[in-house]
């Protein structure tokens, strides 16, 4: 059986934190006990590879932090991980440390720069894809964007209140600098009015449509979602463009930032986690190397990273046609 040939793994988190992270560690750990193969962790993800920041995580390491937000091993995004020099260094940490495979939980930069660390060294490394923007190719769900999502949902009904009870209209910015789906899939979840992402153009003429045409059916309130990254702008410059042509309401901005970051994870991301971390270790073991494991259609599928890195997963525009019908 190959997975007696694996004495020694590492897991490490890395790029920006999330809801979910300490459930994959968790999993991970555990996964590897049961299969007899020890585990250290790396804090500080790439940085902790370089500087020698090598932990041991017995299973009691991981006890009570399933229902944990952020991250017990930390996270960074390195800039040195991207030269060679560094690269090298991580290499003989790797080997001082005896270590003879690497779970890396992170998002597409981070297998971007693993798979060029293996290209140069004898490295085996498995990926779980975690980001709250759920934007990596290769998966249909990344750890922490069901909780983020539920934040943005729980923050929305908020501000809908108040905005019911004073007839405002509210500009709700949430995260995604570079993908639009947690604004898409909340804004459905919380009745937008409309919802602005950086996938398609925005036009503030059709923002205006929207809102006079909301006006005049009498609607007491009204939400627009704005993804961070929107071409148009964040919520505050859209806000601004589109009050000095539709004046009807009292308008309000919201950013909700990295408070849908944090939190314990929901579910779904616990049950993802769980299961994504179970499958890294079994890929591990059966000789997978340079690949993440996500789900697709719910089973589990590996995409190299080279792939992961350079393929863009594509966002359900539908979705937008559905808000539209739904917010009339
Ligand atoms: O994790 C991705 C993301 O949430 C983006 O949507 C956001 O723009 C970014 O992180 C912000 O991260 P930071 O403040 O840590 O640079």
């Amino acid at each position: 059986m190959e997975y007696q040939k694996l004495k020694r793994i590492a897991v490490l988190t890395t790029g920006g934190d999330c809801p979910g992270l300490n459930a994959a560690i968790r999993a991970v750990v555990r996964t590897a006990v049961y299969y007899k193969i020890e585990v250290m962790g790396v804090m500080r993800g790439y940085e902790g590879l370089i500087e020698n920041n090598f932990i041991p995580m017995p299973p009691e390491s991981v006890s009570n932090i399933l229902q944990r937000g952020g991250t017990i091993l930390k996270t960074a995004r390195s800039e040195k991980f991207k030269t060679g020099e560094a690269q090298k260094k991580a290499f003989e940490k790797l080997k001082e440390n005896q270590i003879d495979a690497l779970v890396v939980i992170g998002g597409d930069g981070s297998f971007r720069g693993m798979h060029e660390f293996i290209q140069n060294h004898s490295v085996r490394a498995i990926g779980i894809p975690k980001t709250i923007d759920n934007d990596i190719y290769g998966t249909d769900f990344s750890i922490g964007y069901d909780t983020a999502v539920n934040t943005v949902i729980q923050a929305v009904d908020k501000i809908r209140d108040t905005a019911a009870s004073h007839d405002r209209l509210f500009f709700v910015e949430v995260m995604g600098r570079e993908a639009g789906m947690i604004a898409l899939t909340s804004g459905i979840a919380v009745g937008a009015e409309a919802i602005l992402i950086p996938e398609t153009k925005t036009k503030i003429e059709q923002v205006i449509n929207i809102l006079e045409r909301g006006w005049k059916r009498k609607k007491t309130s009204m939400i627009v979602i704005v993804a961070e990254g929107d071409d148009a702008g964040g919520a505050y410059a859209i806000a601004k463009e589109v009050k000095k042509r539709f004046n009807q309401f009292d308008t309000r901005v919201s950013i909700l930032g990295h408070m849908q970051r944090g939190g314990s994870p929901t579910y779904a991301d616990r049950l993802l986690a769980s299961r994504l971390g179970v499958a890294a270790v079994e890929a591990l073991i059966d000789g997978r190397k340079d690949e993440m494991v996500g789900l697709i259609n719910n089973k589990l599928v590996y995409t190299p990273f080279k792939e992961v890195a350079s393929k863009k997963k594509d966002i359900n525009v539908d979705l937008l046609r559905i808000a539209d019908i739904l917010s009339r």
